[in-house]
C-alpha cells in the first residue's frame, strides 16, 4: 500500500510531515512523495528521507493520496483515494468530474464533529491556529500599542478589540488579544458562546430578547431579519469605539452574514483595522476585499483568506496528525476498508 501527498504551490501547509511519515511507515505503508513537499511548510526532503520516506522528481503512483488543498492539476489512479479539504460547494464540478473517472474523494470538511472525530477534525485544528494569527495580522496593522502601559511620560490606553464569532477561531482571537494586553468583548448568535467568551475573561455583548441561535448539530443558524436588524443596531453604538474587529461568523452551507456595513466602517475610529476571517464564504464586512488590505478612510480592512498557512510549520504539524488519524482508521490488515461512518461521512457523493 502506497501514500504519497500532492504538492500545490499556492498552499504553503503539507498534509504530511516527518512525524506522521515515520507513523505511516509503521502502520506498513510505503511512503513516497515529490519533492519539495514541505518546503513551504519549513520541512526539508532530508527529514522525509530520515523519516523513511522515498523521495521522487514528480507525483509517484499511489493508492491513497494526501493533500491540504490540492491544485485539481494532477492526474491520479482510477481506484485510489484523495485525502484533503476538498471545498465541494466551491468545486463541484471538478470533484463530479475525479469522481466519475473512479477517484475516491475523502471531504476533511465533512468529518461529523462527534467525540471519536475530535483527532480528526481539520477544521478545528486550522480554524485554532487561523484565529490567533488573525490578531497578530490585525495588530501589525494597528500601528498602535495594544496594552496599557503607565510610564513616567503619561499613560497609553489599551486597545479595544471586538471578536464577531466566538466558535473555534473567535475563542482562540479572544484567547491571544487578552494575552497581548487588549481590552476585548465578543459576541455570538449562540447562547452557549456567553460563559465560554467570560470564562476567557472576555466581555459578552447580547442583544436585547433573541432567542438562541445554535442548531441541533452545535453550529450557528441563520438569524430572521428583525434580529438582524437589533443585531445591526447594537453593532453600530459599540463599533465606533473599537480599535481592532475581528470577524469568525459562518452559517454552514450558506454565505457568511454581512455585519459590519460600510456605513459601520466610516464610523470607527481612524487608524482602527478590521480582520475580516469568513472571506471564503464572503465575508462579515461590506467592504473586505479577498486576500488584500483596503484602506476606507483611516481604517484598514484585511480580507486574508490564508491565515492559518501563515503559521504553515504549526498548522501543518495539526493538520497532519488530524489526516494520519484519519488514514489510520481506514486501513485495516493492511488494505483499504472505508467502512467506518466516520470514513464514509466525507466520501464526495456518497
Ligand atoms: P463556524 O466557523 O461555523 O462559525 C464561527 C462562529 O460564528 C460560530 O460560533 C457561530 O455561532 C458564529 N456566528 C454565526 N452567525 C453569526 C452572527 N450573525 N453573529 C455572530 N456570530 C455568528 O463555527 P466553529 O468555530 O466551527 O464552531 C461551531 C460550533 O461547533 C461551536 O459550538 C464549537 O464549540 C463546536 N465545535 C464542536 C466540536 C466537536 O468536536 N464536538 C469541534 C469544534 C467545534
Amino acid at each position: 500500500m502506497k501514500i504519497s501527498a500532492i504538492l500545490n504551490n499556492q498552499e504553503k501547509r503539507v498534509a504530511i510531515t516527518p512525524e506522521t511519515t515515520k507513523k505511516y511507515v509503521d502502520l506498513g505503508l510505503k511512503v513516497i512523495l515529490p519533492h519539495n513537499i514541505g518546503v513551504g511548510a519549513g520541512f526539508g526532503d532530508e527529514e522525509y528521507s530520515a523519516a523513511g520516506a522515498v523521495i521522487e522528481k514528480e507525483l509517484p503512483e499511489a493508492d491513497l493520496y494526501v493533500c491540504v488543498k490540492p491544485s485539481f492539476e494532477v492526474k491520479l489512479k482510477s481506484g485510489s483515494y484523495l485525502i484533503a479539504m476538498l471545498s465541494p460547494f466551491k468545486n463541484q464540478k471538478i470533484l463530479e468530474k475525479m469522481a466519475a473517472e473512479g477517484i475516491n474523494l475523502c471531504v476533511l470538511e465533512k468529518i461529523p464533529r462527534i467525540t471519536r472525530a475530535q483527532s480528526m477534525d481539520v477544521l478545528s485544528s486550522q480554524a485554532n491556529i487561523a484565529g490567533y494569527r488573525a490578531v497578530l495580522e490585525g495588530f501589525y496593522e494597528y500601528r498602535r500599542v495594544v496594552p496599557l502601559m503607565m510610564t513616567a511620560a503619561g499613560t497609553v490606553r489599551p486597545a479595544r478589540v471586538l471578536i464577531l464569532g466566538a466558535g473555534v477561531a473567535g475563542l482562540q482571537a479572544i484567547a491571544t488579544a487578552k494575552r497581548l494586553g487588549a481590552m476585548v468583548s465578543a459576541f455570538d448568535v449562540r447562547a452557549a458562546a456567553k460563559e465560554q467568551v467570560e470564562s476567557l475573561g472576555a466581555a459578552f455583548i447580547e442583544v436585547e430578547n433573541s432567542v438562541d441561535g445554535e442548531t441541533a448539530g452545535g453550529y450557528a443558524k441563520e438569524m430572521d431579519a428583525d434580529y438582524q436588524k437589533r443585531q445591526s443596531e447594537k453593532l453600530a453604538q459599540i463599533i465606533s469605539k473599537v480599535d481592532v474587529a475581528i470577524t469568525t461568523a459562518q452559517i454552514p452551507g450558506k454565505a457568511a452574514p454581512k455585519l459590519i456595513t460600510g456605513e459601520m466602517v466610516k464610523s470607527m475610529p481612524n487608524g482602527s483595522v478590521i480582520v475580516d476571517m469568513s472571506m471564503e464564504t464572503g465575508g462579515n464586512c461590506e467592504m473586505s476585499k479577498e486576500n488584500e488590505v483596503v484602506r476606507v478612510g483611516g481604517v484598514s480592512i484585511i480580507g486574508y483568506t490564508d491565515f492559518a498557512a501563515r503559521a504553515a510549520y504549526d498548522s501543518s504539524q495539526l493538520f497532519a496528525r488530524n489526516v494520519y488519524n484519519f488514514v489510520s482508521l481506514m486501513i485495516k490488515d493492511g488494505k483499504i476498508d472505508p467502512s467506518d461512518e466516520i470514513i464514509q461521512a466525507t466520501l464526495f457523493g456518497a
